[in-house]
This record gives structure tokens, sequence and C-alpha cells, in this order.
């Protein structure tokens, strides 16, 4: 879809829909109000008759409304002005732009960027607009045979902003948000691929792919036989039981000086976690292909940071895996030897992120970074704790967790901090080794968090858990995309790239 932003008023403008809101109850905005000026009360008559009552997410659509140029105006309900926030606000522009979808309009001028939410600007109101708009005609088609397209999608999107000195900032903001939705989608593609086809040999191909788009990008492979040099043996456990070979493909972006300490990013990639000898029951266990959502959402920051040419050193690793039963497979009771020599007892092989992740994180030590973020669906216990609403967060760097935090506010993809406090080591000590991978019941999230703290004591260091967000279950199932536009954020920050340039 395309999109642009102009500064004029609604009277003016000849397009296939004006896309203008109503308040609850029944409350024109100002837009509404000119138009309903010059069509002579035509709107305010229908609003007096009970036809919208201005509810968030209400639509009405108005043909040949007199005196306007535009073929049709899309009424849409916004609830209470003075309540009206940042949920409500991209629930109301994804609803919006779902009905064009479906009743033919090819192009729209949309004034709800003139509405206003609470302490944002309208930098964020185009580029949460831009954003919901292509979350909102996102489907997962590739292997269907029949595709059931709307038959006239909307093809460009038009926001109307106060004054001309806006449209610059406007204009950033859709150059910036394409390049996270374009993330976003990359990540949902792969993450929404079964198992049988998007597998740690896949995901390289992703990566190979994607580096042959960007100069800034090249990328290594470490397979099975360099692992082992490596002394990468957790990792290998996991993946013993797999036919297919576990991968770890290693992006890299170079933005910045040859000198400057890059930021590694690290995702948990297990294209699917049977559970392995401690197997998991069979409900929903299909959506244990979403187990590598982490590493997907990895490869769609590389995408965006590549696209948007980020004067900054990055790392993106893929950790590719799948965790299966077999005669060979790794099992409760074995003690393996990590990358970093620290011994571990094996208490269930469905801990098995924990595995993967400590020996890619040693992996890293090796690019001295500025700072190291892991994003993996880890545990179960996080779905509990937050939901499906917020990523966890957990960090021993203050001031990374809350780098980590502001990005997350600044970008509407919600994230929560839990601690990662000492007191819980003790829940993964083991009788025969170092530690064990099982944290018992109590904080799993953390206990997980923990055990992955004991690879990282070279460099400042945070763990997201997205096992609550990275997915939805039910009949809208699907990869979410996310926490790709936090991380995009964060790494925009980093790179002071400011709206206004
Ligand atoms: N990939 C799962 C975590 C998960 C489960 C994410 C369900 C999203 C939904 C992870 O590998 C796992 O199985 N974790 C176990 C850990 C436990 C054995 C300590 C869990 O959460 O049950
Ligand atoms: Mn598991
Ligand atoms: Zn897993």
């Amino acid at each position: 879809m395309e999109f642009g932003v102009k500064s004029g008023s609604p009277e003016k403008q000849r397009s296939a829909c004006i896309v203008v809101g109503v308040f609850e109850p029944r409350r024109l905005s100002t837009v509404a109000e000119q138009l309903d000026t010059i069509s002579e009360g035509y709107i305010s008559n229908l609003l007096r008759r009970g036809d919208l009552e201005g509810k968030a997410g209400q639509m009405l659509l108005l043909h040949h409304v007199p005196n306007v140029l535009s073929e049709r105006v899309l009424l849409v309900g916004c609830g209470k002005e003075r309540e009206l926030n940042e949920r409500q606000y991209k629930q109301i522009v994804a609803k919006t732009i779902q009905t064009l979808n479906e009743t033919g309009s090819m192009e729209a001028v949309s004034f709800l960027t003139e509405l206003h939410v609470k302490g944002r600007d309208s930098y964020w109101k185009v580029r949460q607009a831009v954003e919901a708009a292509s979350e909102s005609v996102y489907s997962f088609l590739q292997l269907k045979t029949k595709k059931g397209e709307p038959r006239r999608p909307l093809r460009k999107m038009v926001f109307n902003l106060p004054t001309r000195k806006d449209l610059p900032l406007g204009e950033r903001a859709i150059v910036h948000a394409q390049a996270i939705s374009k993330g976003v989608t990359v990540a949902k593609d792969v993450s929404n691929m079964p198992p049988n086809i998007c597998n740690p040999l896949y995901l390289n191909q992703q990566a190979a792919e994607l580096v042959e788009s960007y100069p800034s990008l090249s990328l290594d492979t470490v397979g099975e036989a360099q692992m082992e040099e490596l002394g990468m043996h957790t990792y290998l456990a996991v993946g013993r039981g797999s036919e297919n070979e576990s991968i770890m493909s290693v992006i890299h972006h170079k933005g910045g000086n040859a000198d400057d300490a890059p930021v590694v990013l690290v995702g948990k990639g297990l294209t699917f976690d049977s559970g392995g000898i401690s197997i998991k029951p069979g409900e929903a266990m299909d959506e244990m292909k979403y187990d590598m959502c982490g590493a997907a959402s990895v490869l769609g920051v590389m995408h965006t940071v590549a696209e948007l040419n980020l004067p900054l050193n990055i790392i993106g690793i893929i950790a590719g895996c799948e965790n299966m039963p077999d005669a060979n497979a790794y099992r409760p009771g074995d003690i393996l030897t990590t990358m970093s020599g620290q011994t571990v007892e094996v208490l269930n092989t469905d801990a098995e992120g924990r595995l993967v992740l400590c020996d890619a994180l040693t992996y890293v030590e090796r690019f001295d970074p500025d700072c190291v973020i892991d994003i993996a669906t880890l545990t179960g216990a996080c779905v509990i704790a937050l939901g499906k609403h917020a990523t966890a967060v957990l960090s021993q760097h203050n001031p990374l967790a809350h780098e980590i935090i502001n990005a997350s506010e600044q970008s509407a993809d919600k994230a929560w901090r839990l601690p990662l406090w000492d007191e819980y080591q003790d829940q993964i000590e083991s009788p025969f080794a170092d530690m064990s991978n099982l944290g018992g019941r109590p904080a799993g999230t953390i206990t997980a968090a923990c055990f992955l703290s004991r690879f990282t004591r070279k460099y400042n260091w945070a763990h997201l858990d997205i096992a609550g967000t990275a997915w939805v279950s039910g009949a809208n199932k699907g990869a979410t995309g996310r926490p790709v536009p936090m991380l995009t954020q964060f790494l925009m920050n980093k790179a002071n790239v400011s709206i206004d340039e």
C-alpha cells in the first residue's frame, strides 16, 4: 500500500473516500463539521436520525454527500472525545482500513490523524496509522490454493495534517513506519511458515536472501561441525533428536564505524519444540512452530535497520534448532558442558531454549558487544505472569532496561520489567553439575533468565521473553511480528534518528 501526507481542508479533497471522525454522543469533529456546513446539514441530519452514535469503531459509509467533491465519506466513531487513547486510536485506524478494503475505495484521505491523542504528536499518529494499516491488511496466504483477496483493495492512503509545517514530520513517519512494517511482515511470514518447511536451514536461507538485498549486510553460517569445534554442546544436544541440522545464522549490519562496538540481538529459533523426551501434551502442540519467533523478530529487525540504513553496527543471531524425541535425543539426567565450560544437568528436555541460547550468548562474546539483547519464546510461565499483551524484560543492567522500556512506550509495543534478583538463582542449583536447566514452578520466567545470566557476565545484557506476545491463538491464529517495533525503536534511539531531520 502507498501512503502520503497532505494538509488541506476536507471539502476541497477529490478522492474516492474521505475519512472523518464523529465523537460520542453524536458530536461532529471539526473536520466533520466543515463537511456538514457545505452539505447544508446532511451529516448532522443523519446523526439526529440515529444512524451513528459515535461509539469507538462504529462506521457509516455515505455516498454522494451534497456539495462534497469526494465520492464517499466514511464517518468513523471515535468514542468520547476526551477519552480517546492510544489503544483506541490504533483500533479505530485498523477498523477504518478494513472497512475501506471491503467497500471498494481504492484510495482515501484520512483526517483521523487530526484527532487529539494524549501526549502524542503528528509524527506518532501517522506512524501508528501506517503500521496499523499494514497490520490490518496482512494475511498469510502462501500455502492456500485459493487466495480470496479483496476485489478492490485499498491502494493508497493519504493522511491529512493540521498545518503544512507538519508535512516533513509526517513524511518521515511514513518512511519509518514502512520500514518497521516491512520488518514485522518478514517476521510474521517466516513465523507462520509450517515447521515441515521452516527448519533451521530455511531460516538460514531467509537470512541469505535478506543479505543479498542490502549492501550493509553480510552473513556467517555456523553448522553442527563448527559448533562441535567451538564446544557448543548444549546447543548441539537439543538438536540431536532432529533430522534437521542445527544452524546458527549470524547476520552483520555494518552501518557504523569499523571500530564501533556492535549491538547484538540473539533470537531463539526453535523451528519446532515438541518438548523432546519430556514430550509436551498434544493440545495446541502445532503452536510450537512459533518457538522460532525470537529468531524471526531478529530477521525482521535486520531487514528494517538495513532499509533505514541505521548508522550502527548491529549483529543479528538466528539460533536455529529443532527439539524432537528420538533414539539419539538428549535425555533428562544428562549432564552437558556448555561452550562457556560450565556444566548443566538436564532435568527436563522441554527447557531447551535456554540450552540453545546459553551457547549462542557465549559465542557472541567474540564481538565485544556494546550490549546484547536476546529475544525468546522462553517460558509458558511468562504467559501466566503477563498474559498476551506485554513482553517481559529482564536485565541486571538498569540503563539498558530503561532504554528498552522507553522504546516500548514510544513504539506502542508493550513491555514490562520483571526482577532478576540473585535470590532466585538458588532455584537452579544442581547436586551434580554447576546448574540445572529447571527452576521449578515459582517464577519460571525469572529462573530461566537467571540461567541465561550466568552466560552473559562479560557484557551488558537484557532478555526479552515473548512467549505471550509473539503470536495469537484461536480464530485469528497468527504471528504478531512483535517485538520488531520496540527493538527497531531502541536501535533508532541509539542511532539518534531524529524525527524532524
Ligand atoms: N517454548 C517453550 C515455552 C512456551 C510454552 C512458550 C508455551 C509459549 C507457549 C519452552 O521451550 C518450554 O517448553 N518451556 C517450559 C520450561 C519448563 C520445562 C521449565 C515451560 O514453560 O513449560
Ligand atoms: Mn520447550
Ligand atoms: Zn521452546
